[in-house]
């Protein structure tokens, strides 16, 4: 029996996305031999609309373990970033369905994080046959205790904190470290503890700048403080407000990012200069690590393991350590946030870690 298998990757890229993309297709082509064509579709969710597709041979497959960013391209999922008008969404899924029709697809395997997950639900839901992978640096995706390409990007991100400490020292200095991260906190958490930050700040926990300014006085014989934020912190105040209300509040008061809020006020508050250090897009770049390139292996495997079952309609992810699968629809729509009582942060505030709640 023939197989003919679409792969994309979809949203934000990471490390780690490759050797997923070569673990599932060295798997496919071990188990099914000749029986099996894969298709890559460019540019995620974008390229099935528009039909960008391209045969792949097995060769095509080698040499890409170790690399970053992903050899299909990838672009934001189609419904995001925009006010989705109902007609332009029925207008895309049916183009969508079209492309994996003519493209005559036995299936559709989707490497991304939340928004692609919700999409390959979507497309699920209207009859095509889909497998999810778990891809995202911000390891939010609900059903799995880890995604590909978050070792990495906490590997990367304490090396920027560890950078940091000796200049802040140098400088009897407060650094905050921006990490990526919207919504969730798991990269800002990993990565401060991993680095030695003094104060961890995330979405999940909504700061008061007095607290935070404190935990830094308490350290003033010290001289400096290393202080690892999310990019997507607010405090106590703002955490009563909707996401829009409290841009146009930033917007008002001039300012762009909540690191850029928190060092301003930290640094007048405790008289102590101040700096921000913005990594940015660095922490999606570069090789996966070896556990990355791991676990990817180790998903891609479990992918084709389902191809092979014709076992669609699910999200591979890691459960208590075991890779398996979980429903497309019980993870889509979802964000797995860090938990108040996370382990993680009770460890850290036993080290004395202020997450400026305190
Ligand atoms: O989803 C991964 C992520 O890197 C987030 O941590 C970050 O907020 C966002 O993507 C940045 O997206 P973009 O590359 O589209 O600016």
């Amino acid at each position: 029996m023939k197989r003919r298998i679409g792969i994309l990757t979809s949203g934000g890229d990471c490390p780690g996305l490759n050797a997923t993309i070569r673990g599932v297709a060295k798997a496919c082509y071990e188990k099914f031999g000749e029986d099996v064509e894969i298709v890559g579709i460019h540019d995620g969710y974008f390229g099935l609309i528009n039909g960008l597709c391209k045969e792949m041979n097995q060769s095509d497959f080698s040499g890409i373990l170790t690399t970053g960013g992903t050899i299909f391209g990838t672009k934001r999922t189609p419904f995001k970033m925009m006010q989705v008008i109902e007609d332009d969404k029925v207008d895309k899924v049916k183009a969508m369905k079209a492309t994996y029709k003519k493209q005559k697809l036995d299936c559709l395997l989707t490497l991304g994080g939340n928004g692609t997950h919700k999409t390959a639900n979507l497309l699920s839901s209207e009859g095509l046959n889909v497998i999810g992978l778990p891809k995202t640096i911000d390891n939010d995706i609900w059903g799995t205790s880890v995604t590909f390409g978050f070792h990495t990007a906490v590997d990367t991100a304490t090396d920027v904190i560890d950078r940091l400490h000796s200049t802040a020292n140098s400088h009897g200095r407060i650094l905050v470290a921006e990490i990526m991260g919207n919504k969730a906190g798991w990269l800002t958490l990993y990565s401060g503890i991993a680095g030695g930050a003094d104060m961890i700040v995330i979405p999940e926990i909504p700061y008061d700048i007095e607290k935070l300014a404190a935990a830094c006085e308490r350290r003033d014989s010290k001289g400096f403080s290393i202080m690892a934020v999310a990019e997507g912190a607010f405090d106590k105040e703002e955490a009563k407000m909707k996401k829009k209300e409290r841009a146009k509040l930033r917007a008002e008061q001039g300012i762009t990012t909540a690191t850029a809020r928190i060092a301003k006020q930290i640094e007048q508050m405790t008289g102590r200069e101040t700096r921000v250090c913005i990594p940015g897009h660095m922490l999606r770049g570069g090789s996966p690590s070896a556990y990355d390139r791991v676990l990817a292996t180790k998903f891609g495997v479990h992918a084709a393991e389902l191809v092979a079952k014709e076992k669609y309609g699910y999200a591979v992810a890691m459960i208590k350590e075991v890779v398996s699968e979980n429903k497309l629809e019980d993870v889509a729509g979802k964000t797995k946030f860090v938990p108040e009582d996370d382990q993680m942060v009770k460890y850290a505030k036993a080290l004395g870690v202020s997450f400026g709640d305190k």
